[in-house]
This record gives C-alpha cells, structure tokens and sequence, in this order.
C-alpha cells in the first residue's frame, strides 16, 4: 500500500475524511499523540488497525468524537459524573469508560462490554471527525509496544506502506496520550495516568483511585497495558536522581544515552568528559537534555526515546521524577518501556 502523507490543510483534512467514511486508515495528530483512526463502527475498518499496528485483538480502542450527543450513542448508561467530568476536560486528554451499546462492534472494544470515549481538543482532529461525520477509533500511531508517535515522520518511520494517509499537523502539544478513567466502579479508577492529571480529576469528582501500572490487577481491567510498551529498541533502565552518572560507569564498553534534566552543557556529555581525561575515547554517551517543566518534558518525551534508538545506543539511562501531575503519566510510560516483561 502507497502512504501519504500530507500538510494539515482544509483539502487534504476532507481528503481524509473521505478515506475514513470509505473504510481506509488515516493518522492525524490530536493535542496528545499521533491517533491512527478509523470509522468505530465499520468493523473491518477497526480491523485493518489492528493488522497496521501488530496489535493484539483484546487491546480495545479508544472512540473519538466530535460532540458531546455523541456519547449517549456509544454508551448505554452516561451518569451524571460523566457529564461533569465531560463539561471539564473536553475536548480535551480525557478518556472515559463507559458500558457499551450494541452499536459499537466487539472488535473496536476488544471483545469487552465497554467502550472507552474521548473529545480530542486538536483542530485538526476536531475537523477530521466534523467532516467525516462518524466516531472514530483510534490507538497511538505507533507499531504495537514501541513509542507513541509525537510527528508524522514518527508515524512514517512505524507505519509507512500499512495506512493510507497521514495528515501532518506539526508535533504534538501534549505529548503522552489522555489520562483513562474507569466510570464504571465506585470510586472511579485512572486505569492509565495521562494528559488530566489525578489533582485536577480529584476537583472535579472527589474520590479516585489509581490503578498501580504494573500490577496484575491492572493487566486485567486494562487489557492495552499489560505488556511492556513504549518501548524503544535499547534497553531502558530507570534510576535515581542524581544517580545517573554513576550508573554510566558500569556501561564503559556500550554506546548509551542518558536523559538528564540538568546544567547545560552536562557533566556527562562527551567533550566534557574528555576534557577531563575521562572516556575520551571509545563508546560514546549521548546525553539528552530534558527540560525542567513536566509540560515540556511530556512533550519531548516520546521524540527522545525514538532520537537515542536513531543514535544506535543499546542502553538508555533516565531519571525518575517526581510523581505529580504530570509526572505520574510520564513515570508510568518509563517504568513501562523499562519493564522487561514480555507476555505472548
Ligand atoms: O491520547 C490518547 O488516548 C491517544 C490519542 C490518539 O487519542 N490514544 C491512545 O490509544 O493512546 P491507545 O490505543 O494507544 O491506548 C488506549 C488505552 C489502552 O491502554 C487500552 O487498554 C485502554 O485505553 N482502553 C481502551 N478501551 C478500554 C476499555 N473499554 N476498558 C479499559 N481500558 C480501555
Ligand atoms: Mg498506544
């Protein structure tokens, strides 16, 4: 299959939503990540999204709509917390779980009675789904377990040859995908930290629990997150603040990369070593600087995995953050591409 890719203009979004209503692919950036979308109820258009991706088939998608009537379409019971919760966040990083109506094929909810729902606040999904005029699903457009895609050149290098049409929007302001909220246990539970951070969901509904990433329990109410994910190629191992550089020691015969948020030019970087006559030579260490802000580090997260397995390292080093607000999403998608964990 030939892929396009094309700016984000008023044609080539109705280009797509035409490949959308005829049952093809399109990847469009929403204000998390790169979505590879489909019509929801077309059930050999979900599909083929499972086939582009490599995706295991009991890993539901998430259904993006344009309006808020949308809902009641999808699922069979919206209670007033979820209108509360949808007149706050949307359009925006939300996803809420709800009981599925028999309009939404098994395949799009991976065999599960639920459906999971978002409003993207992108305005070029928001068109996409005006234009297209039908719910759509859409997973991160990314292959199966690797980063989430934050650029189209992120969504080419996993999916050219797969989809029909990507849509470039430019990066993507967020970047992690949207905070999943589980409506239907009392209290409601945050089955993947996201874009909506705990404190502000806490505003808004009181109560709310918060599904541990890698427990087995969370295996079962989230089928999506059991596997090791958002992974790049290299291994990924988590450390301590502060401790990064001493952690490198033990890699002198390996190209490794670390992400650092730190002084610039870093201690750690290649010609400062040098300078002070260590590992001059031989296997280079790459440092990334990441930004102090949780925002902006969201937001360079997933492009700073992809960039160090470009580098070709075999190891990348980061250091934890502190977990709140954002920092939960972004500790949940590095304990997560650490994980060495492979099931089936
Ligand atoms: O920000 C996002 O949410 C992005 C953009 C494209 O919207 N989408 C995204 O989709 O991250 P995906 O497929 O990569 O992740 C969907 C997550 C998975 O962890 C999946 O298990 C969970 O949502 N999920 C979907 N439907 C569910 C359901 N019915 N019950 C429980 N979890 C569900
Ligand atoms: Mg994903």
């Amino acid at each position: 299959m030939r892929t396009e890719i094309l700016p984000a203009t008023e044609e080539h979004i109705a280009r797509a939503a035409e490949v959308i209503r005829a049952g093809g692919l399109v990847a469009f950036p929403t204000e998390t990540v790169y979505g590879l979308g489909a019509d929801a109820l077309n059930e050999e258009a979900v599909r083929k999204i499972f086939l582009a991706k490599e995706r295991p088939p009991d890993d539901p998608l998430i259904v993006h709509i344009a309006f808020a009537q949308q809902l009641a379409q999808l699922a069979r019971q919206v209670p007033q917390r979820a209108w509360d919760l949808a007149e706050k966040f949307w359009p925006g990083p939300l996803t809420l779980v709800l009981p599925k109506t028999d309009r939404v094929p098994a395949v799009t909810t991976g065999g599960l009675d639920t459906v999971a729902v978002r409003m993207p606040s992108h305005p070029v999904a928001k068109r996409l789904m005006e234009l297209s005029a039908v719910p759509i699903a859409a997973p991160s457009a990314n292959r199966f377990g690797r980063p989430s895609s934050t650029t189209a050149q992120h969504v080419w290098e996993d999916l050219a040859g797969r989809i029909d049409l990507i849509v470039d929007g430019g990066p993507t302001p967020i970047g992690v995908e949207s905070t999943v909220l589980d409506l239907t246990q009392e209290p409601p539970m945050v089955l993947r930290p996201g874009g909506v951070t705990l404190e502000e969901l806490r505003k808004v509904v009181g109560e709310v629990h918060l599904l541990s990433s890698c427990s087995s329990e969370a295996a079962k109410r989230s089928p999506g997150t059991r596997w090791r994910h958002y992974a790049p190629r290299a291994k990924v191992l988590l450390v301590e603040q502060g401790t990064a550089e001493a952690v490198l020691e033990r890699f002198r015969s390996v190209r490794v990369g670390v992400l650092v948020r730190g002084p610039h030019p870093h201690p750690l970087s290649r010609p400062q070593r040098r300078e002070r006559g260590e590992r001059g030579e031989g296997p280079e260490v790459i440092v990334i600087q990441m930004p102090r802000s949780l925002r902006e580090y969201a937001r360079r997260l997933f492009a700073a995995l992809r960039e160090l397995d470009a580098q070709g390292v075999e190891v990348i080093v980061v250091e934890k953050l502190e977990e709140r607000g954002l920092g939960r999403a972004i500790m949940d998608r590095l304990r997560r591409a650490s994980s060495s964990e492979r099931e089936a």
